[in-house]
């Protein structure tokens, strides 16, 4: 163990390195809220009082007053089979009813729901009305395609409205979506509709990336029809196509639909049917410690309670004035719970953006904040580390001074970024939300209350009310004030994950075995508690990376190496980054048959690209080093942490435990 920290030492807590967590440990700049923004804040202490006298009487009362339920509830948490938590279980609902119809009939009809920005500039509004509307066609569409409760559809689609459509029309049916993010490969693609057995895929002819069309359908019909051999039952019978980057696709006649030729033409007619609170909302799948991707498995009363709860709350939103925009891609947990679910179900109006922040130029986000007027503006470390590099004048040549409410997610955030993010996005004025949460958790766990929460740049600071988080030792007792350990969750809680889609033994094992005596949920980060008993997020502790706030395993990217016929042997770490807070980088031996006929000139940009290919560009190592040897333990170990220290150009570590202490200075003259 170390010391410090409290965590195992093959810990990967060093988040930019050792001396980042002891400048940590010395921020002492303190940020109260404002006496006006605390005056008129949306949320107050007295929920923190509510939740702490009946925590789940407080999560009763937030389903009651935020959902329409079509059938009241009467039970609030049911734990009788502990891992496996039912939330309102005889209580019914519709979440696409409550994220659309409901607005529509108390008369928010014609209050924008989308304000879309298309890459190229083209630009869409999309009321409420309007989107109720697509939803309902798009419903009977499906329903014609024989997508009924239960059903799983996946969604392989750009940034564009129908993606949202399709969310909803989805769970409007009772079936289950599956999105899976554009920028992932065929195979990844496939891997996943064969998981969950899809019978539908919607996707897109492609979308606007960087200045082009970047396409979609291609990897579709790959995934689909590489089946041959694999001895896979194919589970898909339509594709449902989007018009969106006008590029030539094939045609699989009998199989694929263009999305124009029926849903204008299908009726609007449709009434949402009420399906029980437990029923499956959608499977999302992200990477763990071993090769194969979870399917994490959310259902719908519980975690539409969550997301709408904390968007209201943590965002300090008010629907009828607020412009709300979450840059993150509805490919990935923040895009499902803060830009369809959370947004949605609180009768939000947000900008919906379909491209990168660089297009045409570095300002694309601060031209789309000063264009629509945004109010809240929730993103990512990676991307404001981003900003920052290319210097202040370029947001400070727009106007920004719409903006009241900035929030932070998906890796921990440097107090340098957190204080540019303040003073020259936010003009020394806004509130910052750094909102800590997972996949798993569905909702946001930890976070400050803008009008609440005095804050501190770097801490993600306390639980949202009515959630319960400690830092615990390896014994599972509470580490106290002033130290670090390990992240754990103690108490049930609404929009937890019910599951991993088909392996319910595996969702036991890597969340709740750890601390099986205390019943704790083991979220897999470090942690530290300051002296006010702020939490302090260090990074994960397991062999997760956190590459621009996407997770990625160091054992699914090994194993898209060692599938190249010149891989022997492969070993990935995490290192440091200053822009995406962690690159991949990868240690690879070649094999001696492939050396004699080839060498190994090129090889580390062709595994590079390769492994783009595998998984997708977001899993491209940044550098690929050949050497001869990977450290190992006499039980055959990879030290990965030895590697890390190369990776990371640092004196390497102990390497007492290795097998043959040697094979770390020959590594790192290879490397160099
Ligand atoms: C992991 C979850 C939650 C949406 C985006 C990522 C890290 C997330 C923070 C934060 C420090 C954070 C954790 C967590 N993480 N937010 N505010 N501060 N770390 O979702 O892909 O499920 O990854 O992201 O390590 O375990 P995800």
């Amino acid at each position: 163990m170390n010391s410090q920290t409290g965590t195992p030492d093959h810990a990967d807590t060093r988040v930019g390195g050792g001396s980042e967590i002891d400048h940590l440990l010395e921020e002492t700049r303190r940020f109260p809220p404002s006496p006006e923004f605390a005056a008129n804040a949306v949320a107050g202490a007295e929920l923190y009082e509510r939740a702490q006298r009946d925590r789940e009487g407080f999560w009763a009362d937030q389903a009651r007053e935020l959902l329409h339920w079509h059938k009241p509830f009467t039970q609030v948490l049911d734990w009788s089979m502990p891992p496996f938590a039912k939330w309102y279980a005889d209580g019914e609902l519709n979440v696409a009813y409550n994220c659309l119809d409901r607005h529509v009939e108390a008369g928010h009809g014609d209050r924008v729901a989308l304000l879309w920005e298309g890459e190229p500039g083209d630009d869409r509004r999309i009321t409420y009305a309007e989107l109720t509307d697509e939803v309902k066609r798009l419903a009977n569409v499906l329903t014609d395609l024989g997508i009924g409760p239960g059903d799983r559809v996946a969604i392989y689609l750009p940034m564009i409205p129908e993606t949202v459509a399709a969310m909803l029309a989805v769970a409007r049916l009772g079936a289950i979506h599956s999105v899976i993010f554009g920028g992932f490969s065929a195979d990844s693609l496939r891997s996943r509709i064969d998981d969950a057995g899809a019978k539908l895929v919607i996707t897109a002819d492609g979308g606007w990336r960087k200045g082009k069309v970047s396409p979609l359908k291609p990897a579709v019909d790959q995934a689909l029809g590489e089946r041959n051999g694999l001895g896979v039952q194919e589970t898909v019978e339509h594709v449902l196509v989007v018009r969106r980057g006008g590029n030539e696709v094939d045609w699989v006649e009998g199989r694929d639909i263009w999305y124009h030729d029926v849903v204008p033409q299908a009726s609007a007619e449709h009434e949402a049917q009420p399906f029980e609170a437990e029923n499956p909302l959608f499977i999302l799948y992200t990477s763990g410690t071993t090769g194969k991707p979870k399917g994490i498995l959310h259902t719908s009363g519980g975690y539409l309670t969550q997301a709408q709860f904390t968007h209201r709350n943590v965002f300090d939103l008010r629907p009828e004035s607020d412009v709300y925009w979450c840059t993150a891609d509805v490919g990935w947990i923040t895009g499902h719970s803060y830009v369809v679910y959370g947004p949605l179900a609180n009768g939000a109006t947000q900008v919906l953006y379909e491209g990168t922040p660089e297009f045409p130029e570095p300002g694309r986000w601060w031209d789309v904040i000063e264009k629509y007027g945004v109010t809240i503006f929730y993103t990512a470390p990676t991307a404001i580390r981003g900003f920052m590099k290319q210097g202040r004048q370029i947001p400070q040549a727009r106007d920004l001074s719409s903006l009241r409410v900035l929030g932070s997610v998906g890796e921990p955030i440097n107090p340098e970024a957190w204080m540019w993010f303040r003073e020259v996005v936010g003009a020394g004025a806004c509130p910052i939300v750094d909102t800590w949460w997972q996949t798993e958790t569905g909702a946001i766990m930890i976070s400050a209350l803008p009008g609440v929460t005095e804050t501190k740049p770097g801490s993600a600071q306390v639980p949202v009310p009515g959630v319960s988080i400690d830092v615990v030792g390896e014994d599972g007792q509470h580490v106290g004030s002033g130290n670090g350990g390990l992240l754990v969750i103690t108490e049930p809680w609404p929009s937890m994950l019910r599951g991993i889609w088909g392996d319910p033994e595996r969702f036991r094992e890597t969340y709740w075995e750890k601390f099986e005596s205390q019943g704790y949920y083991f979220a897999g980060d470090g942690a530290r508690l300051d002296e006010d008993g702020d939490i302090w997020l260090l990074g994960r502790v397991d062999d997760v990376m956190n590459v621009s706030g996407h997770r990625l395993s160091t054992a699914e990217i090994e194993s898209a190496l060692v599938a190249h016929e010149a891989t022997a042997e492969a070993a990935v770490v995490g290192a440091a980054d200053e822009t995406t807070g962690q690159a991949v980088v990868a240690f690879v031996i070649l094999k001696e048959s492939y050396l004699r006929q080839h060498g190994p000139e090129g090889l580390a940009q062709q595994l590079r690209t390769w492994v783009g290919e595998q998984i997708g560009p977001i899993a491209r190592p940044r550098d690929v080093y050949i050497v001869g040897e990977l450290p190992k333990t006499r039980s055959g170990k990879i030290m990965r942490r030895l590697l890390r220290d190369v990776a990371e150009g640092r004196e390497v570590g102990d390497t007492t435990t290795l097998a043959d202490t040697a094979v770390m200075s020959v590594i790192s003259a290879q490397v160099r």
